[in-house]
């Protein structure tokens, strides 16, 4: 058989056809057939001439069985072949887990787990033989931010929405999370596309992010604008402001949203003009070093009167963290907070490369925050939140552990309303409404319905921490530290995560030399200390 059989073939057909219709043209089937198959014969003829795609030109006609096949490839992948703990970059286990949480079904399982939990790699957390008598109220696991320097404190539930903009995400999505969000008494971030009227419709509270587009407070040529700050400021939703310095999925990229995709009321939400790529710079332009930045940081709090501002960021050369580590000892001026965001964080759309190189994993971030903070002594005036595949309760136990206070999660919330991890958020074509600005598309998505969903998430998951807390003995996540999950490591040895992660003593940046204060076991770490400028980046 040729490769050109099935093209010759709708060819032949068609004269047959045609022939048939000569004799006698009253019979409809025939005139379908002889339609279907003249079609095909043309659409042969045009592959055949056709010289964008090789395959088309080789194969005529069943050639766009490929294009077809690898259309609906992930679905099939997804249904019919993944298994249930295959990461694609979420497992089916995690996503089933959401689902049921969110929808207030039984989470239980049955029968014993399905882990293997003598692999390499397997944690566990060590609990106690007197687990805590008292129930934990899942609405006091909260963490209180900017105590020291904030007129207006605000105490954030150890599980959040992390930041994904209106633009990215549909009307209906940031509908439906910030309804959950008010349900629930939880935040959420506003993602750097702004504050959108969407946002205010259920008084959920916000974190504004402002990235290097400053949409929202910035003049038409994208520089900061401090009076459209401090109106957007004033607004009692708004709880915290988070300065975007890097997002794990594409550090040091910056961003566009194409002039295509942007509607009249994403402009209005922005500030920015239609017709024109809204670009989001790599690097800030209100701020040019680390001192300037916590000098920036210190205004924005004084003009937002008293509200917590913090940064989120996701490392890259530890040297740049140092030098923010240096200014803030220099200055004495500090973030209320520090969001950090791993390589392993999510995105509308990113390159790659950036995707899966660039960048420090969260908890390895984490880690080197945490504990370098403690250092510096400055580990009590600034809070951690870490964002980066945060799904379950055990998740959220693993990160306190490491060291954060709190944490972010942004794809989870998208399962609970709906997200089947199509990844086609940067196509517009999303099939269930939560990342496309298609009126048609988002109406898939109830916003009423899906509120209630992200509510029971948040709501189901912080009952599971209380349940785990309790089983190890204690109220509260801040409890935790590192001792408390064990690993199996790669050459199967069981120990404490202290044993593998960073740790420093207490002041020992300030008071000994890096070799010292880094253990000698990080000499890498010791010379790029060194090497940060708290008056460069
Ligand atoms: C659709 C989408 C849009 C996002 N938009 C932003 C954004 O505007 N600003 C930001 O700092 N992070 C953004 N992120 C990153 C998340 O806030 C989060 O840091 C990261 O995805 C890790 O969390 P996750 O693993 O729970 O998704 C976005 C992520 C997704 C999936």
């Amino acid at each position: 058989m040729t490769r050109y059989f099935v093209w010759q073939l709708s060819v032949v057909l068609s004269v047959y056809f045609g022939y048939l219709l000569i004799l006698d043209s009253s019979i409809a089937k025939i005139w379908i057939a002889f339609f279907v198959f003249t079609a095909l014969g043309l659409v042969g003829l045009m592959d055949h001439i056709q010289k964008k795609h090789s395959i088309l030109r080789n194969y005529p006609v069943i050639g766009h069985l490929r294009f077809w096949l690898e259309f609906i490839r992930p679905e099939v992948r997804q249904y019919f072949l993944e298994s249930d703990g295959e990461k694609l970059p979420f497992s089916r286990n995690q996503r089933a887990l959401v689902y049921q949480r969110s929808k207030n079904l039984s989470d239980q399982r049955p029968f014993g787990t399905i882990e293997n939990v003598y692999s390499n790699g397997h944690e566990w957390l060590s609990y106690s033989n007197a687990p805590s008598q008292i129930a934990i109220n899942p609405n006091n696991l909260r963490v209180s931010i900017g105590n020291q320097n904030c007129a207006q404190p605000y105490s954030i539930s150890v599980f959040n929405i992390s930041a994904m903009s209106f633009g990215s995400l549909s009307a209906n999505a940031i509908l439906a999370l910030n309804k959950g969000a008010k349900l629930g008494g939880f935040a959420q971030d506003t993602g750097e596309g702004s504050v959108s009227k969407y946002h205010k419709v259920h008084d959920g509270d916000l974190i504004w992010e402002i990235g290097s587009g400053y949409f929202g407070c910035r003049f038409d040529d994208g520089r900061f604008d401090l009076e459209k700050f401090i109106q957007v400021a004033a607004d009692p939703q708004i709880k915290m402001i988070e300065i975007k310095l890097s997002q794990g999925a594409k550090p040091g990229h910056g961003g566009i949203l194409p002039a295509a995709k942007i509607t009249t009321e994403i402009a209005q939400t922005r500030g920015v003009p239609m017709g024109v790529d809204c670009i989001s710079p790599s690097r800030h332009t209100a701020f040019n070093n680390p001192v300037e930045m916590l000098e920036f940081i210190t205004a924005l709090r004084e003009k937002s009167n008293g509200k917590p501002v913090g940064i989120k960021l996701c490392v890259g050369k530890p040297d740049d963290w140092f030098a923010i580590l240096k200014a803030m000892i220099e200055t004495r001026l500090a973030p209320d907070f520090i969001v950090v965001d791993g390589s392993e964080g999510g995105t509308g759309a990113a390159p790659v490369e950036f995707i899966d190189h660039i960048g420090m994993p969260m908890r390895d971030s984490l880690r080197l925050i945490h504990t370098t903070l403690i250092a510096a002594n400055l580990r009590d005036r600034v809070q951690i939140g870490a964002a980066g595949k945060i799904i379950s309760a055990f998740d959220i136990v693993r990160v306190c552990s490491i060291g954060a206070d709190w944490c972010n999660s942004a794809r989870g919330f998208m399962f609970a309303i709906g997200c089947i991890q199509s990844r086609t958020c940067n196509t517009d074509k999303c099939p269930t409404g939560v990342a496309t600005q298609n009126p048609l598309r988002q109406r898939a998505l109830d916003p009423e319905d899906k509120g209630q969903r992200v509510y029971h998430f948040h709501h189901n998951t912080l009952h599971a921490l209380s349940e785990i807390l309790m089983a190890a003995g204690l109220n509260h996540t801040s409890e935790l530290n590192p001792d408390y999950i064990m690993k199996r490591d790669e050459n199967s040895i069981v120990q404490p995560f202290s044993k593998n992660l960073m740790h420093m003593e207490a002041g020992s940046l300030i008071d000994q030399s890096p070799e010292i204060a880094f253990n000698g076991d990080h000499c890498y770490l010791a010379s790029a200390w060194r090497r940060a400028n708290p008056r460069f980046w």
